[in-house]
């Protein structure tokens, strides 16, 4: 073990979720109805693959994993911000460019390489995804209520 994983070993969880992240921006601002939302074509993921989704409420990772399904996270990863969008799908969830923390669909972080423990803090906020007719729709609702399958699909929008 060198240094610096030791005293990864050793930090706080205060000091493992940077306080300042980039500018993930607020979903409450948006003035939007609720609904599912299409952001991208169902082709423009293929198995093991990522993408960055600004075109939505907050900026969001949609990423396909092993089992085919889609999961979406907030863009930037809660330990020190990368773009996750930049990761690596990892079986079913998505590892972290700069530290390779592995989150998974439900905004847990599930395996940090270097630590003996996972910070409780290590949570990010998850986005419910659904795919119809060839294209990839994530739900929104400003009171960030749960998705329902009868609500409204919405194909054009701006916010
Ligand atoms: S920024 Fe460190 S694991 Fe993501």
């Amino acid at each position: 073990m060198n240094l610096d994983e030791t005293r990864e070993n050793t930090l706080t969880d205060k000091e493992l979720i940077a306080p300042e992240l980039p500018q993930q921006r607020d979903p409450k601002n948006a003035q939007l109805k609720s609904g599912w939302y299409k952001v991208a074509a169902s082709e423009d993921i293929s198995q093991l693959e990522a993408i960055q989704i600004d075109d939505f409420p907050t900026q969001i990772v949609i990423w396909r994993g092993e089992d085919k399904k889609l999961r979406a996270l907030d863009l930037y990863c809660k330990h020190m911000g990368a773009s996750l969008a930049c990761g690596e799908v990892d079986e079913n969830g998505i590892r972290c460019p700069f530290h390779a923390w592995r989150w998974s669909g439900d905004g847990l972080c599930n395996e940090v390489p270097y630590a003996k423990r996972i910070p409780p803090k290590a949570i990010t906020r998850s986005w419910e995804v659904n795919e119809l007719d060839g294209f990839i729709y994530v739900w929104f609702d400003r009171q960030g209520k749960s998705a329902d399958l009868n609500g409204e699909w919405i194909d054009e929008f701006s916010f």
